[in-house]
């Protein structure tokens, strides 16, 4: 695997490439790798002949500086992590690469879809996912790019600048990959200490609670359930519970009224924010 800081070396390698006829794959990650981030190098394998994985801590995509500054750094491990799975390209630049032209301020008009759920906690915060993710897609040129549905809201932001930006690129949606005890993996989750490690447990077992019994119990009910329950949890502050449809994200009140459904949770657990989710039809 070869480590590129350079977007103008990165460039001039992936346009070789593709010229030789190869099919290269994005994953676009902040660092901090963990086995949910190798499924997507995994899978980017499966379906290209070349994949680049991208390590770029975006400034523009954190609301809370702290959450920013704090957010866990682990470069020489992922790239052993990404030397092991078979990456073939570690894209890793400085911030001056990614913006030379200084820090972007350009606003995005996402819509309905962006300011449910993460768009309301986190104002400014999709519109830097955009800033970054079509930057890294005018460098590579990818013809597959991989998202997780563990971030499954963002997965939908990146299906509407496909749209949007016209973007001939397909885009994978994988699974959520979680502990062996329901915890999804998060870079976030190092900054748990062993008690909030504990806590953490408590957003996958509402989010299993929910899957498990909206065929039989009113959504209202199970959300005030679920959400007395987790009130009552210390060092747990819920930010949201939903369920929301699939395609659009708007909130789902009678499930009988639904095409798709899935139920979404964000929490800060001490001082460290979780997210999670799961499909249910
Ligand atoms: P990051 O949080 O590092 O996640 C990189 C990719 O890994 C995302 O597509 C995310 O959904 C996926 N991922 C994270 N945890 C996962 C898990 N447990 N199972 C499956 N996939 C998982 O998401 C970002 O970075 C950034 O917003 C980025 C897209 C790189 C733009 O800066």
């Amino acid at each position: 695997m070869e480590r590129i800081e350079s977007r103008w070396e990165l460039k001039r390698r992936i346009d070789y490439l593709k010229s030789t006829g190869k099919v290269v794959g994005l994953v676009p990650t902040m660092g901090s790798l963990h086995d949910g981030h190798v499924s997507l190098i995994k899978i980017a394998k499966e379906h290209c002949d070349v994949v680049v994985c991208s390590i770029y801590i975006n400034p523009t995509q954190f609301n809370d500086q702290q959450d920013f500054e704090k957010y866990p750094k682990n470069l020489h491990f992922d790239l052993e992590i990404l030397e092991n799975v078979g990456c073939d390209f570690a894209f890793t630049p400085s911030a001056e690469e990614i913006y030379p032209e200084g820090i972007e301020n350009t606003e995005y008009e996402i819509g309905s879809i962006g300011e449910v759920m993460e768009g309301k906690f986190r104002k400014g915060h999709f519109n830097g996912v955009i800033q970054i993710v079509k930057r890294l897609f005018d460098l590579v040129n990818p013809d597959v790019a991989v998202f997780g549905m563990k971030d499954f809201q963002q997965l939908a932001i990146i299906y509407w600048m496909i749209d949007y930006f016209k973007y001939n690129i397909k885009i994978i949606g994988a699974p959520i990959f979680r502990e062996s005890d329901g915890l999804a993996m998060s870079s976030r989750n190092n900054r748990l200490n062993n008690k909030e490690r504990k806590i953490a447990i408590n957003l996958s077992k509402t989010l299993f609670f929910i899957r498990d019994n909206y065929k039989n119990i009113p959504l209202s009910n199970l959300i005030i359930t679920a959400k007395e329950r987790l009130k009552s949890v210390d060092e747990l502050t819920l930010e949201y519970l939903e369920i929301a449809d699939t395609t659009n994200l708007q909130k789902v009140s009678e499930i009988d009224s639904a095409k798709s459904a899935g139920v979404f949770i964000a929490a800060k657990v001490g001082k460290v924010r979780l997210i999670d989710n799961v499909v249910l039809f």
